[in-house]
Parts: C-alpha cells; structure tokens; sequence
C-alpha cells in the first residue's frame, strides 16, 4: 500500500511540477520576446483575428443604402456666401454668424428627408453587425499612410496594448498583400476593404476621404471601437478608455477641437433639436472617438445620413466652411437627434512643436489630446479646467495628433522647418510648450522615431508608397544616431 500511494504521490507532484515549469517557460519566452521585440513583436499578441459576418454586412448596407437614398435632401447644395473665419474657443457665449441662406421650401425639402430616414430607422430595424464583447481599434489607411499606421502599431505593443486592428482600404487597388497579409497579423491587425462591402449595393457611390470615417466604424467586427486616424497616435495603452467612464455609462467620446462650433442655425430647424450656446463646447476633432455599436447604434445609422449627404449639405450646415469641415461634425448632433448620451473631452487640445529658429515662437505641428477618465473626473466634480485652468493639475496627455504634416519616413527627414535647423543640423520636433511638454511621461519623439527606424530599415522595400526610396533606412538610421542613440528611454 505505502509505496504505492507514493509513487502515485511523485506522479502527481512531478506532473504538477511539470506544467509549472512549461507555464514559466511560456511567459518567459514572451516577455523576452517581448523586450528582443526590435525584430520581433510580443508573441502573445498573436490572436487570431475575428472575422466578421461579411454576408450580413452586405445585407445591412443594401438595406441602409435604400433607405439613405429613398430620402434624400431633395434639393441642391445650400447657398453659401464665403467660409466662416476660425475663433478659437474661449469659453465665453459668441455671436453666430450665419453664412447660408435658404429659402423655406428648400429647408422643408430637406426636413422632409431628415424626417423620412429618421422615421424609417424606427420601421425598418437595421441591426449593427459585430462579434459581441469584442473591443478594438479602427482606422482608415491605405497609400501613404500604412507606413504610419505600422509604426502606430509597434508603438501600440511597447505601451503594452493588445488591442486588435482593423485597417479600411477604400479599394482593392490600396490593398498591400505582404503588408496586410504577413506584417499586419504579426501585430495583431487585419486589412478591410470597404470597397468590397460598399459596392455590394445597388447603387455604388463614390464614398470620399471623410465618409470612410464612419463606415469604417459601422463595418468593423468590433462591437466597441475606438476610431484613430492614421496620424494620431496614442501615447498610453487605450484599453482603460474602455473599461472606465466616461466611456462606460455615455458609449461615445469625443475630443475637442480648437475653435467654436460654426454650424449653421438652418441645420437645427431641419433636425428639429435646439441650438445649443457655442459656448457649451468647442467644436469636435475626430482623430480619435470611442464608440460603442451596441448602445450608439442609432447614432451611427444616423451619422450615417449626415456623412453620406455629407459633401454637399451637411457638412456645410454643421460647420460652414469652419477649420477641418467633415465628418467630425456630424457625430453629435447624430447622438442628440437620436437622444443617446456622449462625453466631449474639455480639457482643451494644446499645439504642441518647436520654436522658430530666429524667434523662439512657438511653431505648431501637432496636437495633444488628454485622457477623458481623468478630464470626466474633474468635470463631474464640477470642476471646469477651461474656465479655471489653475483649479486641479491637468489631466495626462493621452494621444497626439500629427495633422500638420505626415510624419512618414518617405520624406519627414528631409522636412527643412521641423525636423532641422537652418544651418541643417536634426532638430527636435517637440519641445513646445514646455509646460505641456512636461506632462508627457515618455519620450514620445524618440519612440515614434525608433519605430519609425525599425519600419524604415525592415520593411523599405515592402511598401508601395516606398518603393524606389532606397536610403530610407540610411536616413533613418542617421537621425536615431545623432538624435537619440545615447540617451536612454
Ligand atoms: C546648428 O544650429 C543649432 C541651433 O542654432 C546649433 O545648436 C548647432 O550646434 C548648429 N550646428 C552646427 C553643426 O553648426
């Protein structure tokens, strides 16, 4: 008996010992894959990509395209007598102005159409389609800006995110088959081609640069989604944004823009909700939004409407020729006609960059987006940074947006103003101001710029946009070592 139970006892504890030992060798192998990753990113992030049902989302954009077109605004582009000038937003109430006119009929004309899709969605049901409990990132890339859209996501693995990726091609001739076959599911990304579900319907339409936007989102499999353009990059691990408010209880954030909201007052009569005070909020920039499909659905569908008549009416009475005109606009009075709640961040959005060479002012490349969990913290407390910047600390920066110029290795080293001074030494790009600066926990210019080098140096002949740029890499390599090679991390 005795020896017996022993043996038994030395299988179970060798066993045991075993799989502990195969558990330790599994995360070690990670993490030092993990830490080696210049060549190699983290192995654990390998999940197998979902795939959505492509099936369905045919059948909801035929459906969706019926209704869009079966109510349209009826009547041509609105008049409208110049662009309305850019005020920076300061808080305070601002006259309107008001740059379109129409006549009576032409607004009852497009009620008639606003009222008819919003009537439909309440009868036909169009139901979103996604893999359920499903979170993830979504952005439009395609030429250009999938070189960008790789060092995103290097960028996204060192801050430790295992978020998916859904990148949307427009056509199938953006489609890169070694990029979005081979590079993009190492990082846990796929390639979508809106095209492919978009022409599916019987009435395929040109869909432009800002439409992509919005059926970018409404066609990823994810069912909650936090929508990047390809130039915005974030500079912490974006998964708290899912799991904390304000995005839990409102299902939508937004982030501000630099000026006041310009829509004009017509689009408020044909919508039929009240206009707001400008000074309730800054205007929206989109280069970054949370959205959830399954509690924002209709404000999707009703985005929709606004992006698809888009180009010629609503994006005109939303902004009026105001800075960035687009779909940015369209997201929140999307949520107000359908009465679903949102979140705009109000910390305000800071220009980040470096000095003129000859007067030290500040010259502007880039934008820095704060963390909405801690800008919601304050603001519920009632406590309003933008009208008492000196109230509490300001919350972290979150995400910086590279809109003045792409930062794309095919040409950013060459870049005379930002990156080098006039007697054609390598300059930082951002060192201004230093206050906001300072509230950076990483050193975000040097992590872009060695991703930058690692996609310049082992990827330079695998994308279109670089093909015949052969000393990519040399010039990458070149700044990193004048740059940053011997400061640490
Ligand atoms: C170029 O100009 C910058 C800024 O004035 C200066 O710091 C740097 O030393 C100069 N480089 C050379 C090689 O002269």
């Amino acid at each position: 008996m005795a020896p017996h139970g022993i043996r038994f006892k030395h299988s179970v504890i060798t066993i045991f010992i075993f799989l502990a030992l195969l558990w330790l060798q599994w995360h070690w192998r990670n993490r030092i894959i993990y830490r080696a990753s210049y060549g190699l990113p983290p192995l654990r992030q390998m999940i197998p990509g979902q795939i959505v049902d492509t099936e369905a989302q045919i059948r909801l954009w035929r459906a969706l395209e019926h209704l869009l077109t079966s109510n349209p605004p009826g009547i041509p582009r609105p008049a409208q007598s110049g662009s309305i000038p850019e005020i920076k937003y300061q808080v305070q109430e601002h006259a309107f102005q008001e740059m379109i006119s129409m006549s009576d009929e032409q607004v009852a004309s497009m009620k008639e159409g606003h009222g008819g899709f919003v009537k439909g969605l309440s009868v036909h049901q169009l139901h979103p389609v996604y893999n359920k409990r499903t979170r993830g990132i979504v952005c439009t890339a395609g030429g250009g800006y999938l070189p960008l859209v790789v060092i995103t996501l290097r960028l996204l693995a060192r801050l430790g995110s295992t978020l998916p990726m859904e990148v949307f091609l427009e056509a199938g001739a953006e489609y890169e088959s070694h990029i979005c076959e081979v590079i993009l599911p190492i990082l846990n990304a796929r390639c979508v081609i809106l095209g492919e579900i978009l022409n599916a319907a019987p009435h395929p339409r040109q869909i432009g640069r800002f439409q992509l936007k919005i059926f970018s989102i409404m066609f990823s499999s994810f069912e909650e989604v936090l929508f990047l353009d390809a130039d915005s990059l974030p500079i912490q691990d974006p998964l708290r944004l899912f799991e904390s408010e304000p995005f839990k209880s409102k299902g939508l954030v937004l982030w501000p823009d630099f000026w006041y909201p310009t829509p004009s007052k017509y689009f408020f009569d044909i919508a039929g909700i009240s206009q707001p005070s400008n000074a309730l909020r800054q205007a929206t920039e989109s280069g970054q939004l949370l959205i959830s499909k399954k509690t924002h659905w209709k404000t999707l569908l009703m985005a929709a409407y606004y992006n698809y008549w888009g180009p010629d009416h609503y994006y005109p009475l939303l902004a009026q020729g105001g800075a960035g005109e687009g779909d940015k606009e369209t997201f929140i009075p999307a949520a107000r006609v359908v009465s679903e709640p949102f979140y705009q961040v109000t910390e305000k959005v800071a220009a980040i960059g470096n000095g003129d060479p000859n007067t030290d002012a500040m010259l502007g490349n880039a934008m820095l987006q704060f963390d909405p969990i801690e800008d919601y913290r304050l603001t519920s407390k009632g406590i309003y940074r933008t009208t008492r910047p000196s109230a509490e600390h300001s919350p972290k920066p979150f995400f910086i947006h590279i809109n003045l110029i792409k930062f794309n290795p095919k040409q950013i080293y060459d870049d005379k103003l930002i990156m080098r001074w006039p007697n054609g030494s390598y300059r930082r790009a951002w060192t201004k101001p230093e206050v906001v600066m300072d509230l950076l926990d990483i050193d975000a210019e040097r992590m872009y710029f060695e991703e930058a080098k690692w996609a310049a140096c082992n990827l330079m002949h695998r994308f279109r946009d670089w093909y015949g740029k052969d000393d990519i890499c040399r010039k990458a390599k070149e700044h990193w070592e004048i740059m940053y090679s011997g400061e640490r991390s």
